[in-house]
């Protein structure tokens, strides 16, 4: 069969195993999807012209920066980095840890972070401040898929969000407790059950 004629069917995996940890469903995937095509718009907008660099936070955006940036009818650069700072649980742990030694070339460009959620602010801040510790970049804005409502240990402006939501633990679409869920198509509230040991 020629590539073009195979029909386009939805992946068959099946969920149900793991939707019993979830408590409810916050954003389903045609949401989602809808709402990044309204972001995609509003950065083409912006960047348009500009000599742009996407640097996605690894792991937690993978699936978001994957559909977003297919979005984009930009010529950018594409560079990832790989930060923690839960180490396993549904807490921010207070420190931040970069796997990488050096950061990328950014020096006269445009530079647009994305990351999964904007929770403490502390992985974001991290990130800007050694950026522009050791890079020259033109400016830096982040562009984030949820937003919690709370009161943030760093205020940082998000210049573009997907989503606000409540101060709840949330999983799927990139999002991971103990690196479990990522793979889920939708977002949800975890249920507290499965984390109420660590507290
Ligand atoms: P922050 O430094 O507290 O803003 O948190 C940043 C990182 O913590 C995010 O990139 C996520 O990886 C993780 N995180 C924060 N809140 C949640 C959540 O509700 N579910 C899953 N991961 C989260
Ligand atoms: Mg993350």
């Amino acid at each position: 069969m020629r590539a073009s004629t195979v029909p386009l069917r939805r992946c068959p995996c099946d969920t149900r195993p793991v939707l019993a940890d979830v408590e409810r469903i916050l954003f389903h995937e045609q949401t989602i999807l809808s709402r990044l095509d309204e972001l995609a718009a509003a950065i083409t907008e912006k960047y348009r012209g500009k000599e742009l660099t996407v640097l996605a936070v690894l792991n937690g955006s993978l699936i978001f920066a994957a559909d977003l940036l297919r979005r984009l009818p930009l010529p950018l650069k594409l560079d990832c980095i790989s930060v923690s700072s839960y180490h396993g649980g549904t807490k921010s742990s207070g420190t931040v840890t970069f796997d990488q030694v050096s950061m990328p070339d950014i020096d006269g460009r445009h530079v647009l972070i994305l990351d999964d959620i904007l929770d403490s602010g502390r992985t974001l801040h991290a990130i800007c401040a050694r950026l522009n510790n050791e890079s020259k970049p033109l400016d830096v804005q982040l562009c984030v898929l949820l937003r919690k409502r709370k009161l943030r240990e760093k205020e940082l402006e998000a210049h573009f969000v997907g989503f606000d939501i409540g101060d709840e633990f949330v999983i799927g679409y990139g999002l991971d407790y103990q690196e479990r869920y990522r793979n889920l198509p939708f977002i949800g509230v975890l249920r507290s059950g499965i984390f109420q040991a660590e507290a």
